[in-house]
Order: structure tokens, then C-alpha cells, then sequence
């Protein structure tokens, strides 16, 4: 058991560490490239429009300058929050012209990811800047998510700054902030509200059973939220539908345990829910196999925007009118993943490049400029050579991001460091590692995308080589055993560690492309780029541009520098990232009987914190 929660305490720490306020002076910035720079596929076909059509948004992480680099597939993602500014007007024109309603939903997750959200000077607060980008947005419904939460202070700058901006449609049904000793929802718990074409909604914005949240904030499980004398009469009465946002997953979480407690009142009326938090494209048709319910996740970091129709019936007041009877049949729901991207939001909205623009989406595409600016993000440290990747290239590896961390490592760490002519070993987790690095220059923003956890390096002396040598094969056995990887899997989900459900996706999309025949044959025949394969449960292809899958290799979930060439008693010094301190030491004396390491062996290593590896590394290496 103890070691179980060594494990975790490793790898939680490095779910919640988040944020950076180191302020690197000056540098040079370079212009941002407004347009996608290759060639980008069109979508497939155009949307299907019903009556009810949503776009979804979900942990956008800060990327809303959108993904700026060349190399494949990033250009597929490189709108940025003023395209989908513009995007999101034009379609608002053409569903009043077809007059149908369309809804602008988002599943939370704005903190944590980008030099938008997290390179703010010192004394400031995480994603404060970025956020204000977001308010310009209509959004119809916003639900809040676990990163909003892991900092008080950033919870707090919902409360105060985000959610008074959307009066009363950003939802916490189950999350509260403690302010002066006063527990209360960060922003509402519920929303009714009546669409364009008159349909009542019935919404809530729920948090998934997160537990790593600071202190003062609280987030109260599902299970006991829908025993709430609040919720029970917020659904009582029958709206048109349903609109259940949340920060939650829509497969393998606990949407039953709302989506049951609404039908136990409500046994037709239409629920759909957008859900969000893995990261990954998912998609149920009905949770409960009514054919009246469907769910959609859309992804992450800017890479998908989800689309949801539904046909769902005339306004219940205007059914009453005309004397129509509760409908009862199946309801027709649609859904796609658009590729944010200049080409796919001007083909859907019928646009060209010239007219696309709005000049609402530029001045918040000038803004996000000037932000990133201030926040001097385009700082470089160096060029990197090639691109390096997290899971599409084997470790170790030339382009294996977690290989260049290996390498990085002895070089940052030693810098202006008394110790640096004694032989070591440095271990880190791979986890600590977010993005892939790609070709060109590598900059503030890239470093804290890549590598975006302000953690410390400990050491401890005088470890004999054959015994440190064998505590980086120890850590990554720890999880060897299957009963206890499932409560270790368990307590990091609970956590906000989503690194895990995020991969298997990407792995089960490449295998099942290994595994069909001729299927890579017929996608080279057809010119298809990388990107993301969805196969989900609902029916009819969801992917807006098709794909082949990026390559996936796995990955340890510790790793460390190459060993010195030394004898087996030589004595070392074993660096460590600062979380993994008790579970190291136990392995030490597990591995070795010379003697018996505490705490008290353990020692500062350097100032340098993981974050800025890196940028050290690129400013020698890359230059
Ligand atoms: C995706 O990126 C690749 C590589 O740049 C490009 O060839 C392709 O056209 C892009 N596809 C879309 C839909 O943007
Ligand atoms: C939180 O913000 C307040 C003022 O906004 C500041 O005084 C305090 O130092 C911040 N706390 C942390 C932990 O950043
Ligand atoms: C929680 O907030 C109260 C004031 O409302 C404060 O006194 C207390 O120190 C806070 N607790 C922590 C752990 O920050
Ligand atoms: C959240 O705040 C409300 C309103 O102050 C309070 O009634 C409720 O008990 C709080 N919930 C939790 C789980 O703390
Ligand atoms: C309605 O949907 C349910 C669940 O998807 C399905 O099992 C059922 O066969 C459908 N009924 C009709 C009439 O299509
Ligand atoms: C699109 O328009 C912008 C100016 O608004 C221009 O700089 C760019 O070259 C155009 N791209 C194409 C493909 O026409
Ligand atoms: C990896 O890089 C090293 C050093 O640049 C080089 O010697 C080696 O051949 C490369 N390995 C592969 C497989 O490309
Ligand atoms: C090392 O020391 C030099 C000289 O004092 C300083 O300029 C440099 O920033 C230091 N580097 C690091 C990584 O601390
Ligand atoms: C694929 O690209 C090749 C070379 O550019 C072209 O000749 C071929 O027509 C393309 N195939 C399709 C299906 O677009
Ligand atoms: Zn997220
Ligand atoms: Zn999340």
C-alpha cells in the first residue's frame, strides 16, 4: 500500500503541478503566421443542420492563437480564436437564415497549456489574459473544469472576473469556492433559458469526481449532487430539452448517474450532453438506448471543434397550441469533428478566404498577438533540428522528445552547479512532458507547452553506482502489478490524469489501421493527411476530414540520463525530480543493504526547475 501511494503522489504531483511565472527579459518576436502554411484538405461534406445544432468547444488549454507550427499535422489545427470568432458569426447568420437554433458550448479546462495562459509575469494569474479572449466569444453555456481549480487564486478569478460575463450561464452544479469563510458555487448551478426559437433548456454544468483540487474550493460527487433538494427542482419541470454540459468524459464516467435522474422524472424529453476532459473524440448516441439522448466530447487543445445536430420538435408551447401529443419516436442526431482550421471554417460557413474575416475575429486575433507579445513568447532559445515527439516515434530515440529530456537533462542541470564534475544519474517521469516539439525555432511559448510543470531536482549523495543503477528499472516495475496499477489508475484518474485514456486512444487508432487490411493502402491512395481516426458508437463516419493515424509507440513512465562510465562502488550523485522523493528512497534501500537512506541524505540539487530544461538545453545545443 505504501508504495502504491508513493506511485501516485509521483504521478499526481505531476498532473496538478501547473502554471510558471518565470519571466525570461527580452528577445526577438516573429510575426505569427496568420495563414495555415501548407495546403489544407477540405472537409468531406458539409454539415448536417436539424432544428437544435451546437458547436463545442472543450479543454482548450490556452491554445488560442491555435497551433502554429508546420510540421505535420499541426497546420490542421491552426486556426486561431479569431477564426472561430469569425466561424462562429457566420454561423449564426446561416442558422437564422435556415431558422434553426445553434448554440456555442464550452466543457471547460481554460488554464494550464500555452505561454497564453501560463507565461504571465510573476504576481499574475494563470490564464487571467487568455480569458478575456474567451468572453468575446457568445458562448450559450459554459461548464467549469478540474484545471480551474488545482490554484485557488485561479478559481477565484472565475468567480470574480469570468463568470459574471456570461450572467448566469457558467455552470459549477458541483463545484463551490470558499471566499471569507463562505462556501459558494463558483458560478451558477443551473440555467434556464429559452433559445432563439423559443425552445426552453434546462442546463447544468457538472464537474466529474475530481480530488485534486486546492484548498477552499470544493467539488461534491456526482452521486450526492443528484440527491440535492437544488437539483431535484431544477429539473422538475419538463423543458424542451435537456442540455447537459460538463467537464466530464462521456464514456466510462458518470453521466448514467444524471442522465438517470433526469429520466426517472422526464422518461422522453430530449437530453444532450457535451462532455469533455480525456481529450479524445467520443461520441454516445444515447446513453441509455432511448434513441432521445446523445452525448459528444470534442477533444482538446484546439484540435476539434465538435458538431451536434438534433431534430428535435417544435417548441412544446407551440405543440400544446396546435394540439400535438408528447413525441415519442427516436430523434435524429448528427455529429463531426471539424479540424479548426481556415479551409474547414470557410467551407462550412460558404466563405472565401477574402471574405471570411470579420473584423470582430480580427481584433481578437490582433489581441491574442499583442498578448503574446507582451508575455514575450517568441523569445527563442535556439532552433530545434528536427522535430521530436512524445508517442509517434519509438523511445529511446533521435526524435523522441522523452530522449531529448534524457539528454537535456545533465546538461541544464549542471549549469553554474558545484557538483557538475560528479558522476550521476538523473531521473524524471515522462508524464512531466505534455507536447511534442517541432523543427524551427524553440521559444517560451514551445517550452512551456512541452514541458510546462515548474518542478525541482533533489539528490542524493554518494550512491554507490550499482545500486542507483537499478532504480530507474525499480520505478518503472513499480507498476507491475495489475491489482495495484488499477488503484493506482484509479487515484490518478481522480486526480485530473487524463495522459493515460488520452494514449490508449491514439493506440487504439493506429493498431486497428495496422490491423485492417489494405487499409493504409487505400489511405496513401486516397491522399490522406495525419490527424486523428475517430471510431466512436455513434453511426456514420465523425471525422469532418479524414485521416490516416499518426504512428504511436509507448512509452516508460520513467526515465533517465545515460549512466557514467564507472565502477560498480563508485560513488554518485542520484538526482531526482522533487515528487518522486519517498518512493525513491524506498527503492534505494530496497535495492541496496550498505546502508540506509532517509531524508536527510536528500539535498537541493539546483535551482533550475524542469521547466526551464529545455531552454537551457536549446540555448547551448541548438544555437
Ligand atoms: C493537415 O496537415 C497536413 C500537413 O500539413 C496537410 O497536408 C493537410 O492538408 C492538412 N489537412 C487539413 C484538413 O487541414
Ligand atoms: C493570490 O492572489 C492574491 C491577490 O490577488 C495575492 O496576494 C496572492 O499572493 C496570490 N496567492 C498565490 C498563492 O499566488
Ligand atoms: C481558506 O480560507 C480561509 C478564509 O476564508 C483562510 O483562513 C484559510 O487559511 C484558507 N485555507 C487554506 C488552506 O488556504
Ligand atoms: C455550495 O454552496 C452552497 C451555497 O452557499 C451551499 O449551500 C452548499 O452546501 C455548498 N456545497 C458544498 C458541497 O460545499
Ligand atoms: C430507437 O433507438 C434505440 C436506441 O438507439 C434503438 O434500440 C431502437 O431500435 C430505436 N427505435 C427505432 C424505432 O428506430
Ligand atoms: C488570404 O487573405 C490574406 C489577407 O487577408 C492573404 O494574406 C493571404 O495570402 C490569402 N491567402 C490565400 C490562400 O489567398
Ligand atoms: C542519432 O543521432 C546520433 C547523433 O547525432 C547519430 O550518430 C545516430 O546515427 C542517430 N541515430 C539514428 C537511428 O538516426
Ligand atoms: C549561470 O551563471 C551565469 C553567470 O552568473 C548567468 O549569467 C547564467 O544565467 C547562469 N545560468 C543559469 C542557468 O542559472
Ligand atoms: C493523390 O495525389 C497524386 C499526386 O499528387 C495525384 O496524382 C492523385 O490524383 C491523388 N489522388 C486523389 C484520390 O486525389
Ligand atoms: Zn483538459
Ligand atoms: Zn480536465
Amino acid at each position: 500500500m505504501k508504495s502504491t501511494f508513493a506511485v501516485l503522489a509521483s504521478l499526481v504531483a505531476v498532473a496538478a503541478a501547473c502554471g510558471d511565472d518565470h519571466d525570461h527579459a527580452h528577445g526577438h518576436v516573429h510575426a505569427k503566421r496568420e495563414f495555415p502554411s501548407a495546403p489544407l484538405t477540405r472537409p468531406s461534406r458539409p454539415l448536417q443542420w436539424d432544428s437544435v445544432n451546437i458547436i463545442h468547444t472543450t479543454d482548450s488549454h490556452g491554445w488560442l492563437l491555435g497551433h502554429q507550427k508546420p510540421s505535420f499535422p499541426e497546420p490542421n489545427y491552426s486556426g486561431d480564436f479569431g477564426d472561430f470568432s469569425s466561424f462562429v458569426t457566420h454561423m449564426k447568420e446561416l442558422a437564422l437564415q435556415k431558422d434553426v437554433d445553434l448554440l456555442l458550448v464550452d466543457s471547460g479546462d481554460l488554464h494550464d497549456g500555452t505561454g497564453l495562459s501560463d507565461g504571465y509575469p510573476t504576481g499574475g494569474v494563470d490564464a487571467h489574459a487568455s480569458n478575456e479572449f474567451f468572453k468575446q466569444l457568445p458562448y450559450d453555456l459554459l461548464a467549469i473544469g478540474n484545471h480551474e481549480l488545482y490554484i485557488y487564486n485561479n478559481t477565484l478569478d472565475m468567480y470574480r472576473n469570468f463568470a459574471p460575463r456570461f450572467n448566469g450561464r457558467y455552470l459549477s452544479s458541483n463545484v463551490n469556492i470558499t471566499i471569507d469563510g463562505v462556501s459558494r458555487p463558483v458560478g451558477d448551478r443551473f440555467a434556464k433559458f429559452k433559445t432563439r426559437k423559443g425552445r426552453q433548456v434546462t442546463a447544468l454544468g457538472v464537474l466529474f469526481d475530481f480530488t485534486g483540487n486546492d484548498f477552499n474550493t470544493t467539488v461534491q460527487p456526482v452521486e450526492d449532487m443528484v440527491k440535492e433538494h437544488w437539483f431535484t427542482e431544477a429539473i422538475k419541470d419538463e423543458p424542451d430539452f435537456f442540455l447537459l454540459a460538463g467537464h466530464m468524459p462521456v464514456s466510462r464516467d458518470n453521466w448514467p448517474l444524471i442522465f438517470n435522474a433526469v429520466r426517472a422524472v422526464h422518461p422522453l424529453t430530449p437530453i444532450l450532453i457535451l462532455g469533455g476532459h480525456t481529450h479524445i473524440r467520443d461520441c454516445r448516441e444515447s446513453l441509455q438506448l432511448d434513441g432521445r439522448s446523445m452525448s459528444l466530447e470534442s477533444g482538446r487543445y484546439m484540435e476539434t471543434v465538435g458538431w451536434m445536430s438534433a431534430e428535435l420538435p417544435a417548441p412544446k408551447i407551440h405543440r400544446r397550441h396546435n394540439g400535438e401529443d408528447h413525441d415519442t419516436k427516436n430523434i435524429t442526431f448528427t455529429r463531426r469533428y471539424l479540424d479548426p482550421n481556415r479551409v474547414t471554417y470557410e467551407y462550412h460557413t460558404g466563405r472565401g478566404n477574402f471574405s471570411f474575416d470579420t473584423a470582430w475575429g480580427q481584433s481578437i486575433t490582433r489581441g491574442l498577438e499583442k498578448l503574446a507579445k507582451t508575455f514575450d513568447l517568441s523569445f527563442q532559445y535556439g532552433v530545434a533540428p528536427h522535430d521530436f515527439t512524445l508517442s509517434q516515434s519509438p523511445f529511446p530515440s533521435n526524435n523522441s522528445v522523452l530522449s531529448l529530456m534524457a539528454e537535456a537533462m545533465p546538461v541544464a542541470l549542471t549549469v553554474n552547479n558545484s557538483r557538475a564534475s560528479i558522476p550521476n544519474i538523473m531521473i524524471t517521469n515522462s508524464g512531466s512532458l505534455r507536447f511534442d516539439i517541432y523543427s524551427g525555432p524553440f521559444t517560451k511559448n514551445d517550452q512551456l507547452t512541452a514541458s510546462p510543470f515548474a518542478d525541482s531536482f533533489l539528490y542524493i549523495a554518494n550512491v554507490p553506482f550499482s545500486a542507483a543503477s537499478q532504480v530507474l528499472p525499480a520505478l518503472n516495475n513499480a507498476g507491475a502489478n495489475e491489482r495495484r496499477d488499477i488503484a493506482v489508475e484509479t487515484e490518478l484518474y481522480a486526480r485530473g490524469y487524463v495522459g493515460a485514456r488520452y494514449r490508449e486512444w491514439v493506440q487504439e487508432m493506429y493498431q486497428r489501421d495496422l490491423e485492417t487490411e489494405g487499409a493504409s493502402a487505400r489511405r496513401a491512395a486516397a491522399n490522406l493527411t495525419l490527424g486523428y481516426v475517430t471510431t466512436d458508437s455513434c453511426p456514420g463516419v465523425g471525422d469532418d476530414t479524414p485521416h490516416t493515424p499518426l504512428a504511436f509507440f509507448d512509452s516508460p513512465d520513467f526515465i533517465a540520463s545515460a549512466s557514467p562510465e564507472v565502477t560498480d562502488d563508485a560513488p554518485i550523485d542520484l538526482v531526482f525530480v522533487d515528487f518522486i522523493e519517498s518512493q525513491l528512497i524506498q527503492i534505494l534501500n530496497q535495492v541496496q543493504s550498505e546502508k540506509v537512506f532517509t531524508t536527510e541524505d536528500v539535498g537541493t540539487y539546483t535551482p533550475v526547475l524542469a521547466t526551464e530544461i529545455l531552454g537551457i538545453f536549446a540555448q547551448q545545443a541548438w544555437n
